[in-house]
């Protein structure tokens, strides 16, 4: 058995049972990453809202349901997916996670996750997953973009969040999750890089 399952479910122990920032005094659940393993694409979001923190499963709320119907209408299912975040504890009041959040989420959790996954692509949903995995401000200039830093390849989009209320970027966002599933799927030209 590939003993990844093992370490996921020590990394998930841990999430769950984490106290390195006050996040853990004010959640009801600390939000573990979720889905297939064996993935070849991570998805990473900002860090959990309320039905996160109500449920311990990440994007089951607005966003998720965003999230979830692109995915199903570029041809992923959401179960054959890996889906995780910047910070794993909900935030009072939804604010943006400061520095040390991030800093201490993703450096206990986030990046031994990421390292086991190994994944062929992580998806950047939003600035603050951005700004907190590859230190870039300014989404509309790397929106759809791919860029290398090795170990990974990262592929920029929207949090679907943002495009509740903007037809715009709810079209753009729809058509990033195609054009991801096109890449992961090996039926671009592009693909090339991903082999
Ligand atoms: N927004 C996020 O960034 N993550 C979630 O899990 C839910 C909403």
């Amino acid at each position: 058995m590939d003993n990844r399952v093992d370490t996921l479910e020590s990394i998930s122990k841990q999430v769950v049972n984490c106290l390195l920032c006050d996040l853990a005094k004010s959640r009801i659940n600390a939000v573990p990453g979720n889905g297939d393993i064996k993935s070849k694409v991570v998805f990473v979001g900002e860090a959990p809202g309320k039905n996160e923190d109500e449920t311990g499963v990440p994007f089951v709320g607005s966003a998720g349901k965003i999230l979830e119907k692109a995915l199903r209408e570029a041809g992923f299912d959401r179960k054959e997916v890996y889906i995780t975040n910047v910070v794993k504890c909900r935030p009072p009041n939804n604010r943006i996670p400061n520095e040390f959040e991030i800093e201490t989420c993703t450096s206990a959790h986030l990046k031994v996750e990421l390292q086991v996954l190994s994944p062929k692509i992580v998806c950047i949903l939003g600035a603050t997953a951005l700004k907190s995995l590859l230190g870039l401000g300014h989404m509309t200039l790397y929106r759809g973009k791919i860029i290398t830093r090795p170990p990974y390849r990262y592929f920029v989009t929207y949090h679907p969040a943002a495009t509740i209320y903007n037809n715009k970027l709810k079209e753009t966002f729809d058509s990033d999750i195609k054009r991801l599933y096109s890449l992961i799927k090996g039926e671009n030209k592009t693909l090339n890089d991903f082999a």
